[in-house]
């Protein structure tokens, strides 16, 4: 359903910095309703393979597909959330999940019926008249995620939804989208930093190299669904932990190596008359 094939990013360099080679050669393919986990070193350009498909940005080479058509820009049918979930803080919970709707024409019994479903799904029945500065930090991201889902997109692009979550609250989160996944059955993109994670929610895991990023390995889930939570400990699942973190581990070293390195750079520079 998505299939990207050679692509670049190349950012500029601006205010006499050196352009940031973001993605070198991203080659990736992902099925109708599958779910794939990304994982990489921080700066790999996991972010901007997510802004790329979902069309904030346009690639320097290579081509991103969807259905067999390139990506002209945002659409409705791909949908983002970001890791701090960014709710219109003007609009209360109810409102902040409606939004998607108002903007497609949904209005009257429809739009009623459909915010009060998500609420209910979300378990956020008791906050729907609460604005976001009065939400945890997990029923935030539940509203961004109930906002995201709530006009049924093709594709879920998630982008570490649940990083600034304490671990019980993020544990909950992964049980939670999982259930809506396996009812709603978007395609996902799901960005994470945890490997275990990305293991327990995906059909694949993608690994991603240092920057500029390009797929290290691409390995199949082989757990039947719905997965327990102890999964986590049995000896086939560190099996497959152990393969995604043997891939992993050399490349956080050597974007540790060029952070470093960069630093050296820009400090020269800075030093110049
Ligand atoms: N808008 C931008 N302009 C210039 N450079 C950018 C821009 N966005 C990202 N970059 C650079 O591109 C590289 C990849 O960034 P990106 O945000 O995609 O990494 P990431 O893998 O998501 O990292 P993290 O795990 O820390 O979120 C970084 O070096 C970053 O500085
Ligand atoms: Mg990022």
């Amino acid at each position: 359903m998505i299939a990207i094939s050679g692509l670049h990013m190349v950012y500029p360099g601006s205010r006499g910095r050196h352009a940031v080679p973001a993605l070198q050669g991203v080659d990736l393919e992902v099925a109708d309703g599958e779910f794939v986990s990304v994982v990489g070193p921080s700066g790999c350009g996991k972010s901007t393979l997510l802004h790329l498909v979902a069309g904030f940005e346009f690639p320097t080479k290579g081509s991103i597909e969807v259905h067999g058509r390139p990506i002209d820009g945002p659409a409705a049918d791909r949908a983002v959330v970001f890791q701090q979930a960014a709710l219109y803080p003007w609009l209360n919970v109810a409102e902040n999940i409606g939004f998607g709707l108002k903007i497609h024409g949904v209005r009257g019994a429809e739009y009623v019926r459909r915010v009060n479903d998500y609420l209910a799904i979300m378990g956020l029945e008791a906050f729907r008249s609460h604005a976001p500065y009065e939400l945890s930090g997990g029923m935030r991201q539940r509203v961004a995620i109930a906002r995201a889902l709530i006009t049924q997109p093709e594709t879920m692009l998630m982008d570490e939804p649940f990083g600034a979550l304490d671990a019980q609250t993020r544990n909950e989160m992964q049980r939670f989208l999982l259930r809506l996944w396996r009812t709603l059955r978007p395609t996902v993109l799901f960005v994470t930093h945890d490997v275990e994670e990305a293991i327990l929610l995906g059909d694949r895991v993608v690994v991603m190299t240092a920057r500029p990023g390009r797929v290290a390995l691409d390995v199949a889930v082989p757990f039947a669904r719905p997965r327990e939570w102890d999964l986590v400990l049995t000896p086939k699942f560190v099996e497959v932990k152990r393969r995604v973190l043997e891939v992993l581990r050399p490349q956080l070293e050597s974007a540790e190596h060029l952070e470093r390195l960069m630093a050296g750079i820009e400090g020269d520079r800075d030093d110049s008359p």
